[in-house]
């Protein structure tokens, strides 16, 4: 009733002369406060200390940490909001950047531009007419989280009568499956262009959706290859140098599939992106030789294989002792190596290691220094097909201030050794980027190089990896690889990828729109339905595996949105509208930016529908951390390709 009376006293006579009652943010529950280090506190910084910024104390206020996110419920009750807000002095001289941002329902209310350690505070005073729900924001200043303790100072909000403000959680997205499971007719899917090299084993087990039994053919099959009709498995030795135009056929009682498969018989390898599964971020050191060979009958099981994912890949923590010849072999936990390799290849699928050109790998295992030549040959011996090679401990090895030779020297000696072997062995560097590894990667062997450190599960880089990417992608061509790691939606090491729906689905279309290699890094044992439908659409997918191999360029860059686009074999594109915001926004795709004209027929790739001719531009509304993937075609409409 109170409140009531209050409203229509202000309705009446304005609200000048009213003094709502003041709630000082520090007095509420800050529980729901969702950070990206410790925990939100009240009156003091996220490190403890009293708040200060550009010298300045405050008595009050909130201590939090980028990237910050704190929903409010105002219920239509706030008036104004009022802080002062800041870097905390307490990270002074470090590199710490951020941006405030005051977000009432939507719509961006206040923001406070760039500010770093040591910039005076900036007064915050908004109006909040009915607002809902008000978001304070902290983002980070697109350097990464690291020393971004951030203090909302003095933050208030006027509400009316006794209401009082609430941190409630952020709300939760649903978890919506867009993709339709794949029909009964066989539908043949993975790259339209293969790498090999001449007289070396080849197999390779073609992905296909559909009822089974399926019947497997191919035309043009260079002599020296086998198909398999029941399995689809292609055996045999790769024919001498050429380029091999094969056409590859599928059949069962509901209909029949064709698609053209090149194979360049050749130097080159990965001429797609490779696809499969590494265990890393799913098993860290727990990874056994059941689980990796779990992974590969589960890959069979759930159509992963039949959406194109070829690769298992046993990453750090596989390593024994040497025996007195030196010659390594697999720990307790992987007691058959070799055995290893043949279970994956008799599945039709391929093999993947690890080890560091150091006496160490990262986790503490034994390394390849001065065994190069002896392990290279074992892994061919072995029979494995891929290996990922982490510098780690060859930092000890290393120059104190290596210069670029020195960060080649391993690379180039393992990549030649690997060239020689009797058998097909992708070799991808691991080095976090260092010497600008996307510069002389190729140059020195290897067909894909991380461009940086560990993605781990945080979000916000996954946006940021996907421009930095973006930003290298002269230096990105068919089997020469910028690699951003591993696709991380699902479960990992027992816990659950911390991404809201749309979260999961920009992340695979960013990989995808970068045409990075595409390696599921989650645990096989848990992998659920939505994750699934996200890691297996075949139009998404056929974005990554492209012929043309090329990374999508970035158009319109605004602070939170972008948009990408990719060319594609067949002449159209693949577009992303992009929102890296904590809030939805507009995004536009403008024709003259995509570099096309006329009019388009859009299509959605995750629900792989047309959405109709657009002409001009093309524009959604995109949520918060999300990525609308279209593919614009001037010629054919509704083709699945
Ligand atoms: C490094 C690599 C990771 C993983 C671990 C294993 O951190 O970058 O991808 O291989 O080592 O210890």
């Amino acid at each position: 009733m109170k409140n009531i009376l209050r409203i229509l006293f202000i309705a009446l006579l304005g609200n000048a002369d009213v003094t709502a009652g003041e709630v000082p943010l520090d007095s509420l529950n800050l529980a729901n406060v969702r950070q990206g280090w410790g925990n939100a506190a009240s009156n003091k910084s996220v490190g403890g200390k009293p708040l200060t910024i550009g010298g300045q104390k405050f008595e009050r206020g909130i201590g939090t940490h980028a990237v910050s996110v704190m929903y409010l419920r105002l219920q239509g009750q706030g008036q104004r909001f009022t802080a002062s807000v800041g870097v905390d002095d307490e990270v002074a001289g470090q590199p710490a950047s951020v941006e405030f941002q005051v977000i009432g329902d939507d719509k961006v209310l206040w923001e406070s531009g760039l500010m770093k350690a040591g910039t005076p505070p900036r007064k915050v005073s908004v109006e909040l007419g009915g607002v809902k729900t008000l978001v304070l924001v902290v983002e980070d200043g697109e350097d990464g989280i690291a020393s971004d303790h951030a203090d909302w100072a003095d933050a208030r909000v006027a509400m009316l009568g006794e209401s009082r403000p609430e941190v409630i959680a952020m709300p939760v997205e649903e978890a919506v499956i867009l993709t339709p499971k794949p029909g009964l007719a066989p539908c043949l899917h993975g790259p339209k262009i293969y790498g090999c090299r001449p007289g070396h084993p080849f197999f390779y087990r073609v992905p296909c959706t559909g009822e089974r039994p399926l019947s497997y053919s191919a035309q043009g099959l260079p002599a020296g290859l086998k198909l398999d009709s029941q399995t689809g498995i292609i055996t045999g030795t790769t024919p001498e140098r050429g380029e091999y135009a094969v056409k590859l056929q599928a059949q069962n009682r509901h209909g029949k599939s064709e698609r053209r498969f090149k194979l360049v018989a050749g130097d080159k390898l990965a001429l797609t992106p490779p696809m499969g599964f590494n265990d890393w971020y799913a098993y860290l050191d727990h990874v056994t030789d059941a689980k990796m060979r779990y992974a590969a009958d589960t890959m069979i099981a759930n159509g992963m294989v039949d959406a194109g994912y070829q690769y298992v890949n046993v990453d750090d923590c596989w390593m024994g002792k040497r025996s007195a010849d030196g010659n390594l072999a697999g720990n307790e936990k992987f007691p058959d190596m070799k055995g290893l390799a043949d279970y994956i290849h008799s599945q039709g699928l391929k093999a993947g290691l690890y080890t560091s050109p150091g006496p160490k790998t990262c986790a503490g295992y034994e390394g390849s220094y001065q065994h190069e030549a002896q392990d290279a040959r074992r892994f061919a011996e072995w029979g494995f097909d891929f290996l990922k090679y982490d510098w780690c401990s060859y930092r000890s090895i290393a120059p104190n201030a290596p210069e670029l030779a020195d960060y080649q020297k391993p690379y180039r000696q393992m990549g030649d050794l690997l060239a020689h072997q009797d058998r097909d062995i992708v070799f991808n560097l691991c080095q976090y980027g260092m010497g600008d590894v996307w510069k002389w990667g190729a140059a020195v062997g290897g067909h894909a190089w991380r461009t940086s450190d560990d993605l781990g599960i945080e979000l916000n880089r996954v946006f940021q990896v996907a421009l930095k990417n973006c930003g290298l992608r002269d230096y990105h061509k068919p089997g020469e690889w910028n690699d951003p790691d591993y696709i991380q939606i699902g479960w990992f090491n027992n816990t659950k990828a911390p991404f809201t729906p749309s979260e999961s689905y920009s992340f695979m279309a960013l990989w995808c729109l970068m045409a990075a290699p595409l390696f599921y890094s989650g645990d096989m044992e848990r992998l659920d339905e939505f994750t699934l439908s996200i890691l297996c659409n075949p139009e998404v997918i056929e974005v990554d595996q492209d012929p043309l191999g090329q990374c999508a360029r970035v158009v319109d860059k605004h602070r939170f949105t972008f948009v990408l686009v990719k060319d594609l074999e067949d002449g159209s594109k693949a577009v992303g509208l992009c929102n890296s915001g904590e809030v939805a926004a507009d995004v536009a795709a403008q024709w003259k930016d995509l570099g096309v004209t006329g009019p388009q027929m859009v299509r959605d790739l995750w629900q792989e529908k047309d959405l109709g001719e657009f002409t001009g531009h093309f524009s959604r509304r995109i949520p918060r951390h999300g990525v609308v993937l279209v593919r614009l075609n001037a010629k054919e409409t509704g083709k699945r390709p």
